[in-house]
């Protein structure tokens, strides 16, 4: 059993090694997939009634497995929304995973959630809402997205019997994540789209509101803003939707998963104006917040409606709700039950670093997000769609279909160089396919950026 545990330690310690060793090394090939019946090929049969060995099991792993990943964490992966997790965070996923924490009630996790909390502190510093404001870290955005709205329709259902029995209605726009559209089917509530990928302007909301027939008025009970867009870093008229909100009595929800890192960043904290009075922000610590996966969060004005709405009955489950075993219970503000504590290694790595170093990262991020834009104006072949936006740049390659922009995207990728992947910018009735860079690791190089752009000649 011993001589099991060392192997298994030595392992881990490899492993982290391994891990270590590569962050943001560009000299390590980015992973690409195999198919599966590949992988197969490679590995043979691993689960087996005696088992193969966790030292076997590693090999295969190392050889073949890990590198059929992309790293998120690549420096020249500017795909998507890429992640990039400090060493400190990396390191204490992996005391979090050896501790064994529940972290749903604060009778078996307090000293898990006390850490966790303290770091939730200072994302709910960061957005200006007011006293009594907190929030619980989640799966990632998605699931933050989903416990804040069923909070905000479990309010409105409260606020009326008729409203009971009604299908409830949420304005958004078509900028919004997927995730909001694939979240209100979950719960079972329609979604109007306001048709502008660009900014959602408070009065482009009110004119959306004094069209609706009656009935669609009555089961309209909450807004979704972006504090970021996924594909264009763009974030809404916040103070103007907050001011609609507040008069027509809605629930005023910001999607900031990806943007809220930056409401650190001193050069750009007053494009988020007006997200002070949001009842429900989603933030995910796993993007712009240099966590490991998975890690979100949801933030509530009054938490007291989010525990409303999830808080979780049952006679086994008494006991944590005894003064006795009083404090702060995760549970009761989102989704799930049992939980890791996965803003543990948010806390280590902000205990570690600092907040001045996360505002420090992000700055860095928006600046390579310019740098990038006046290397694409500078260039002959290349023009921007528009200007950066939060760490988001869209821009084309003059003269390419949309299969160019997909097979450069496999070439890059088939080498290990480098992963961006086309998206589509909608102008009028037309979506453009164009390419889109996304900055999180401040590792990222001018030189990386160039390299990319050269690759595009
Ligand atoms: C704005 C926004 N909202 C929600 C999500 C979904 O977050 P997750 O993938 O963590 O569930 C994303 C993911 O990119 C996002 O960018």
């Amino acid at each position: 059993m011993h001589k099991i545990d060392i192997d298994l330690v030595e392992m881990t310690m490899d492993v982290m090694k391994y891990t270590i060793d590569r962050i943001s090394h560009t000299k390590q090939k980015i992973g690409k997939p195999k198919r599966e019946e590949e992988l197969k090929a490679l590995v043979g049969e691993t689960v087996t009634s005696e088992g193969i060995g966790g030292e076997y099991a590693f090999k295969l792993w190392r050889k073949h497995l890990a590198k059929a990943n992309v790293q998120v964490d690549h420096p020249r992966n500017l795909a998507f929304v890429p992640a990039s997790p400090t060493r400190a965070a990396i390191m204490f996923d992996l005391v979090t995973s050896v501790s064994s924490i529940h972290g749903a009630y604060w009778m078996e996790g307090a000293g898990g959630i006390f850490c966790e909390n303290e770091a939730m502190r200072w994302i709910v510093s960061l957005t200006g809402l007011p006293e009594g404001a907190f929030g619980v870290f989640t799966s990632g955005g998605t699931a933050a997205n989903l416990s804040a709205i069923v909070a905000g329709r479990e309010y409105w259902r409260s606020l009326d019997e008729q409203n009971k029995v009604e299908k409830g209605l949420i304005i958004t726009s078509i900028g919004a994540h997927s995730s909001i559209k694939a979240m209100a089917k979950v719960v079972d509530v329609d979604v109007l789209l306001v048709d502008t990928e660009d900014v959602l302007e408070g009065n482009a909301l009110k004119s959306t509101i004094a069209k609706l027939t009656q009935h669609q008025r009555q089961r309209l009970f909450a807004v979704v803003a972006t504090g970021g867009t996924t594909n264009a870093g763009i974030i809404d008229d916040l103070s103007g939707i907050a001011e609609v909100c507040k008069k027509e009595q809605l629930w005023f929800h910001v999607d900031a998963a990806y943007g809220g890192g930056a409401l650190a960043a001193d050069s750009v904290r007053h494009l988020f104006n007006g997200i002070e009075h949001a009842d429900s922000i989603t933030i995910d610590p796993h993007k712009w917040m240099f966590s490991p996966y998975d890690c979100g969060a949801v933030i509530y004005k009054n938490p007291e409606l989010a525990k409303r709405a999830h808080s979780q009955q049952g006679s086994y489950l008494d006991i944590f709700k005894d003064e006795g075993a009083h404090g702060f219970n995760p549970t009761d503000y989102q989704i799930q039950l049992t939980r890791r504590v996965r803003g543990l290694p948010l806390w280590f790595s902000l205990a570690t670093n600092g907040t001045d170093r996360y505002k420090a990262a992000v700055e860095r991020g928006l600046e390579l997000a310019q740098i990038a834009g006046r290397m694409i104006e500078n260039s002959e072949h290349l023009e921007l769609v528009r200007a950066p936006s939060l760490s988001c740049v869209l821009f084309r390659r003059k003269g390419w279909l949309p299969v160019n922009y997909t097979n450069w995207t496999y070439e890059n990728h088939k080498k290990g160089f480098a992963l961006v992947t086309p998206t589509k910018w909608k102008q009028g009735e037309h979506f453009e396919t164009v390419s889109r860079f996304c900055f999180i690791n401040p590792d990222t190089t001018e030189s990386d950026i160039q390299l990319i752009l050269d690759s595009m000649v």
